[in-house]
């Protein structure tokens, strides 16, 4: 690795000097080159040594079918091994050692998911006449998240929010994309472009690749917020939509919505809040006192919004919800066929078939939680979080960014933090690494609020700590992989990599 990071480390001052753009193009035609090329590979796969063999380890005694068996195995002989892989995948989550991925992990609330799954395993909604059930729990999914997202405080007159169940975060931001890239194609906007602070999610990125938009980022505040007045300048005839994040994933800092909603109304456009973070959590933040600004359907010109059930909504995973204001937009969404042979077909979302017991599960989790749960759900939280915030903050060195509630983000000014998080991974965190600026986060969920976790987490941080400003250990592990990825300014060459990473974790 120390090879691999002093080659990468020279060829990135070499390489500062020179504009992105030409650097862009001289990787994407030097990469053609088969003697570039196959070195290229070679550094690739060097700096990936460690991945794959972190992969292989993991995999290690799970038995491996790379063709289908020619008989069944039994399932008793199954179900006893892939019990045994789940047992040694929970432990490190269900003692709160991961960043945010399991949100509730109670064990009686996730017998509860598991109960409900195997009642609906068969259900499909695309088949609304075999499974009224089905569309009956995402009606009501919607319906309730609509609720608390201030749908019910809309003057009367107002139009109903609605919305759709989706897999995802994601699914839920690209459909939303797609809806405003449709409707301002209707009235003729054939380049479209969305405005977002770069701090976004990557999602965002996603729609625009697969939909032929443009995303305009523009930089955030000091406290980690959409800086307002760089979106106003970013808007232009092409623009179909304005984002704002309630919060945004890297720092967990809230953009300001309403300021950003006076921009979007000024020019009749639309508004996304991102809001699949704190869907489930900044209402409830605000009922039990904590200073939560206006973020949802509330504030005039907030036209789309994504919530995730499957993260604070205590669902299982492939849950989200997206909402609109007004059913046309919505409309825009649907996918119709009217003269396809296989029939009449109609299609709310990205996917045709879908798990109705996905959308049971979350209709059970809602319901079972009901609003004291939530609210309890949050205070435990949010008072976990302040406390590791504030313990972030004594450890001499690191830095809070912004004013988080939950999703505490830390820099270093005098050492590599991405040496603190290796040195975590070794103390069996699995925390978030970020760049723009380097930093590392810690996004709290109920595992974090168990005794003695966060002051688990405290007591290692100061250790890790310790260990990352003592240069004379060499780095290792990723930390330099995640220093360089964020500086190269051969951003194809950091894709590749990313590919070729993507690639290792399909190798059988
Ligand atoms: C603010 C925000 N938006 C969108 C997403 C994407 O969600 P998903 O991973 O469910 O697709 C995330 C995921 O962490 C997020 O934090």
């Amino acid at each position: 690795m120390a090879t691999v990071e002093a080659r990468l480390e020279r060829l990135n001052r070499a390489l500062g000097a020179v504009s992105p753009r030409l650097l862009a193009w001289m990787y994407r035609h030097a990469q053609r080159l088969p003697l570039v090329n196959r070195r290229l590979e070679r550094v690739y796969a060097e700096v990936l040594a460690d991945a794959a063999a972190e992969i292989g380890q993991a995999r290690a005694g799970a038995t491996s079918h790379v063709r289908l068996p020619e008989h069944g195995v039994a399932s008793e002989t199954l179900l006893a091994e892939m019990r045994e892989v789940a047992a040694r995948e929970q432990g490190r989550w269900r003692d709160g050692y991961v960043s945010g991925a399991v949100y509730h992990g109670d064990a009686e609330h996730v017998e509860l998911l598991t109960r409900v799954y195997a009642l609906h395993s068969q259900s499909n909604p695309l088949h609304s006449d075999v499974w009224p059930s089905a569309s009956k729990y995402e009606a009501e999914i919607v319906s309730m998240t609509a609720d608390l997202l201030g749908a019910s405080a809309l003057p009367p007159g107002a139009e109903r929010v609605r919305g759709t169940v989706t897999s995802g975060g994601t699914e839920s931001i690209l459909l939303a994309m797609k809806a405003y890239r449709d409707q301002a194609r209707a009235r003729g906007v054939l380049a479209p472009e969305i405005v977002t602070a770069e701090t976004a999610h990557a999602a965002f990125d996603k729609a625009a690749e697969y939909f032929g938009i443009r995303r305009v980022n523009v930089p955030v505040d000091a406290s980690c917020r959409a800086d307002v007045a760089a979106m106003r300048a970013r808007v232009t005839k092409n623009t179909i939509a304005l984002v704002a994040s309630a919060p945004a994933y890297p720092h967990g800092c809230i953009d300001p919505v309403e300021e950003i909603a006076a921009v979007a109304r000024e020019h009749h456009i639309g508004l996304h809040v991102d809001a699949c973070l704190g869907g489930f959590v900044l209402p409830f933040a605000r009922e039990l006192g904590y200073p939560v600004p206006a973020f949802d359907f509330r504030v005039p010109g907030v036209t789309t919004m994504s919530a995730d059930t499957h993260k604070y909504g205590y669902a299982a995973k492939g849950t989200s919800v997206v909402l609109y204001a007004n059913a046309e937009l919505l409309h825009h969404q649907y996918f119709v066929a009217t003269d396809w042979p296989g029939g009449l077909y109609f299609s709310p979302t990205l996917s045709g078939s879908r798990p109705g017991a996905l959308s049971a599960a979350c209709w059970a989790a809602l319901v079972h939680t009901g609003r004291a749960g939530y609210l309890e759900a949050t205070r435990k939280i949010l008072e976990t979080a302040a406390r590791i915030k504030a313990g972030i903050a004594r450890i001499p060195g690191l830095r809070v960014l912004g004013d988080p509630l939950w999703v505490v983000a830390f820099a270093a000014d005098d050492f590599d933090i991405y040496r603190v998080l290796d040195a975590m991974g070794r103390r069996r965190w699995s925390l978030n690494g970020l760049h723009r600026p380097p930093c590392v986060h810690l996004c709290v969920t109920l595992r974090q609020t168990e005794p003695g976790v966060a002051e688990r987490f405290l007591a290692d941080l100061e250790q890790s700590v310790a260990e990352a400003r003592d240069t004379s250990r060499s780095a290792s592990g990723l930390a330099p992989v995640y220093g360089l990825a964020g500086t190269l300014p051969v951003r194809g060459a950091v894709a590749d990599l990313l590919r070729r990473y993507v690639d290792l974790l399909y190798k059988t």
